[in-house]
């Protein structure tokens, strides 16, 4: 399935590189189109149009804002419809492109290293598309999860697609508190980043049990335990909660 990228930023880059097809690409920039599409092996298509007529599935990758505009270029061509755009639904992306199978991700930046996370919604028709291909596709970039209620889509994009920027925050604050006890610094962000994975492993291979992984680290009066007392004392969990609040809050606008 050869797929055409509208908009070559940085979520279409990682998407693609994960995704790993020869696809078309357009961007306003058609050097930043010219510099994907290469990489790719793909090709730089000069028009939203010519890149409708020509792919089997258009991947909309510019801004939300766009979403009008761009179908306005696209006039109808487009065989099928993938959104990765943030704080659209599948509602509005069917009445910019009536009659279209549409497919709806929030992808996130680890997709680039095929370990991303893909909330899906399908639109009405996408059980009259190319569903299977579509998701065989996407599915290469990392994990799928489907969403039974498109409602659910905002929150999720706050826990999975915001949160990598979050989770580097976090990788930061304890490299910074390293630091500040004489650790070099780019020797704190490696440990802590490795830790970042070892844990997500760890958890993975054991079923995703966050707790029964704090138990084992923290044994009672002992040194983890009284790190946790702090984190909680000073605020780690309403922190994520204001966080993930203000995500849901803006996209949902
Ligand atoms: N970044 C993430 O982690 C993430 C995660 C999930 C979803 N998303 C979604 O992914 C989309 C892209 O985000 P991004 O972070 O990759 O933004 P970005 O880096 O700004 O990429 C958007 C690209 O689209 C181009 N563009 C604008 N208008 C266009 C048009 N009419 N035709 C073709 N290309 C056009 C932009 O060019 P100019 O720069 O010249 O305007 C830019 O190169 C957004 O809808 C966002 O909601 C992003």
């Amino acid at each position: 399935m050869k797929l055409g990228l509208i908009g070559a930023g940085n979520m279409a880059s990682a998407l693609a590189r994960g995704i790993g097809e020869p696809s078309l690409v357009a961007d306003i920039d058609r050097e930043k189109a010219a510099r994907l599409a290469q990489e790719l092996g793909g090709e730089p298509v000069e028009s939203n149009a010519e890149l409708a007529e020509r792919a089997d599935a258009i991947v909309l990758c510019h801004k939300p804002k766009q979403l009008e505009e761009v179908a306005r270029e696209v006039d109808g061509r487009a065989k099928v419809v993938v959104s990765i755009l943030a704080a659209v639904t599948t509602d509005r992306l069917e009445a910019a492109y009536p009659g279209t199978p549409v497919y709806r991700f929030i992808p996130n930046l680890p997709a680039e290293v095929g370990r991303g996370v893909m909330c899906y919604t399908p639109g009405a028709r996408a059980a009259e598309g190319p569903e299977r291909e579509i998701l065989e596709l996407f599915g290469r970039a990392g994990t799928i999860i489907t969403l039974d209620d498109e409602v659910l889509i905002e929150p999720a994009m706050a826990i999975m697609s915001c949160s990598p920027a979050f989770i580097a925050l976090v990788a930061e604050a304890f490299a910074d508190a390293g630091a500040a006890h004489g650790l070099a610094a780019d020797l704190g962000v490696r440990m802590v980043v490795e830790t970042m994975a070892g844990t997500a492993a760890y958890l993975a291979e054991h079923g995703y049990d966050t707790e029964t992984l704090r138990a084992r680290v923290a044994t009672p009066g002992g040194a983890t335990e009284r790190g946790l007392i702090q984190l909680e004392e000073r605020g780690l969990p309403e922190a994520c909660r204001a966080a993930v609040d203000a995500v849901v809050e803006m996209a949902r606008q």
